[in-house]
């Protein structure tokens, strides 16, 4: 058992940790697993409030054969960034947002949930013990991922009898994209991400398994990743695999609409006001594919990939290509967020929290 040490649980801001800074190579992140100090670990029953939790070594975890999330698929993941800005402080953007969406998940996938308080000291304190893996301003981010499972055994399909909610947290730098080069998307009209009735509206790790097929494939042909369509009609567009998506035509942005089959992106969100802050008008509703083609811009967002313009994307062995340019909104759009994520841009909506 790892003891944190005292200064680092008793900090109040990453001002009060001594920083150190690590010799890493900050310039050339990807997004993979790179080995940081600590995780954050608590348990829980099925009935019972999560215990207070402790820091540990980042490590494997040991788990029963029986486990409900090795059988049966009982998990729920997040996904948020501390970043540093130019001066050393560090942030993490709208956390609270995460906690909320895992626990609408975990209502969903029947399993216990932390509480908005605990989600949000868990992802600060992780971020925190891991601070000198948060790199330098402009070099990318610490990626925390919190995780929440049913370690319990379970033979029968039904809920596990215990839970674990777990954070670890990760350097990383572009999620996708290669150096320059723009996002190329391939529409899939095979496999679907999420069904109505189904776990597509929320984080659930039975979402991500069933399309690496299809993303396989892609990347085999050269694609950056896969834009899904809806699963009735096999005509409106949904979402990426992991990241939402946007057109944009003459000064009006849409979106597809979230009902059940699409995460609600927490990037989505802020994007959406901030667009409607620079007075562009923003539908949310079904989108056919074939709008596309006449679109005069396209872009994804996600909490990895942040606001990404997409510079092609192949329809029915079509190839629809867009422009990409220092002019198009979604770099409006991004430039925004990022300032307000810096600190430029007034955070009128409490955005961001210092760390
Ligand atoms: N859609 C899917 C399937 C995702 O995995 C993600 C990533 O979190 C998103 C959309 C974007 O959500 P957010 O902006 O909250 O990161
Ligand atoms: C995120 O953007 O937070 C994600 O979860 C992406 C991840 C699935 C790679």
């Amino acid at each position: 058992y790892f003891t944190a040490p005292a200064a680092l649980t008793s900090a109040q801001s990453s001002a009060d940790w001594d920083y150190e800074s690590t010799d890493y190579d900050w310039d050339n992140l990807g997004f993979k697993v790179i080995q940081t100090d600590c995780m954050f670990i608590t348990r829980c029953s099925q009935y019972g409030n999560f215990e207070k939790g402790q820091l540990n070594p980042y490590g494997n975890i040991e788990l029963s054969p029986s486990a409900g999330v090795l059988n049966y698929g009982q998990g729920i993941i997040e996904g948020t960034k501390a970043y540093r800005r130019d001066d050393g402080r560090t942030f993490l953007f709208r956390p609270h947002e995460s906690a909320i969406r895992m626990q609408i998940g975990a209502e969903r996938m029947c399993m216990p949930s932390p509480s908005t308080q605990q989600f949000v000291d868990a992802v600060k304190l992780t971020a925190l013990a891991n601070s000198r893996w948060i790199p330098p301003a402009g070099k990318g981010s610490l990626y925390v991922r919190p995780l929440l499972i049913g370690n319990g055994p379970i033979l029968g399909v039904a809920p596990a009898p215990e839970y674990t909610f777990l954070v670890y947290a990760c350097p990383v730098g572009n999620y996708l994209r290669n150096g320059t080069q723009p996002l190329t998307l391939y529409v899939e009209e095979e496999h679907h991400r999420a069904s109505q009735g189904g776990a597509g509206g929320v984080k659930s790790i039975t979402n991500y398994g069933p399309v690496l097929k299809a993303i396989k494939r892609a990347k085999e042909k050269g694609y950056s990743d896969v834009l899904y369509l809806d699963s009735v009609n096999n005509r409106y567009i949904e979402e990426v695999s992991a990241a939402n998506i946007f057109l944009v035509k003459g000064k009006v942005i849409a979106t597809p609409i979230p009902s059940g089959t699409i995460l609600e992106g927490i990037t989505r969100k802020s994007v959406i006001d901030i667009a409607h802050d620079l007075g562009y008008q923003v539908e949310e509703r079904l989108i056919e594919a074939e709008e596309l083609i006449s679109a005069d811009e396209v872009f994804c967002t996600g909490t990895a990939l942040g606001v990404a313009p997409i510079g092609s994307i192949t329809y029915k062995n079509k190839r629809i290509e867009y422009k990409i340019s220092s002019e198009l909104i979604s770099e409006q759009l991004n430039s925004t967020l990022v300032a307000i994520q810096k600190g430029i841009i007034e955070d009128k909506r409490d955005w961001v929290l210092e760390i």
